[in-house]
């Protein structure tokens, strides 16, 4: 497996749309496999196939496992997730807040609002069809990283004068590093 070098805001190609998936076969399962990886090594829980550059309908996460900003980090716990073309069929009207991340954003952190619980239909690992009933922050996380196939990222969700001031921040940081070489 291989750590892919994720895409960081501002890119263009965190904007763009992702498209369905045709099959899942053995090319498809080496990129979750190494998006798996990818988001383990960045300490993460969900990682959306755009943001290792590739436009496709997929996605993983690991909540059991944690991380250091979600209740902590627990190795021995893997518990890892592969969603393709996950469609979210019904959600709560109760909402929930938590401070979302992104590894898209490092550093960067904002209160976001979205149904406390989801049902996502998906195809797993080998392309079967499943149900996910996600509550909490597995509801989160998963609406979070759905965001990331339609183009849209946990800053839009936030007033326009925070997304602006994360934007510019990560603009700037952009920057710096280019200048480092
Ligand atoms: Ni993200």
């Amino acid at each position: 497996m291989t750590v892919l070098p994720i895409v960081i805001a501002p890119d263009p190609r965190l904007l763009q749309k992702s498209a369905p998936v045709a099959a899942v076969d053995d090319d498809l399962r080496r990129l979750m496999d190494d998006m798996l990886e990818t988001m383990y090594a960045s300490n993460g829980i969900g990682l959306a196939a755009v943001q290792v550059g590739v436009h496709k309908r997929v996605l993983v996460m690991d909540i059991a496992r944690g991380s250091d900003r979600y209740e902590g980090r627990d190795e021995s716990k893997s518990q890892p997730l592969f969603l393709v073309n996950p469609q979210i069929v019904g959600e709560s009207e109760e909402q929930n807040i938590y401070e979302e991340g992104c590894l898209s954003f490092p550093g960067n952190f904002g209160e976001v609002e979205r149904p406390k619980q989801v049902k996502v239909r998906y195809l797993d690992y080998h392309g079967k069809e499943q149900l996910l009933e996600a509550d909490g922050l597995l509801a989160t996380c998963v609406q979070h990283e759905m965001d990331h196939l339609d183009g849209k990222v946990f800053v839009d969700h936030l007033s326009l004068v925070r997304r602006d001031m994360i934007l510019r921040k990560m603009k700037k940081a952009k920057k710096q590093m280019q200048a480092e070489g």
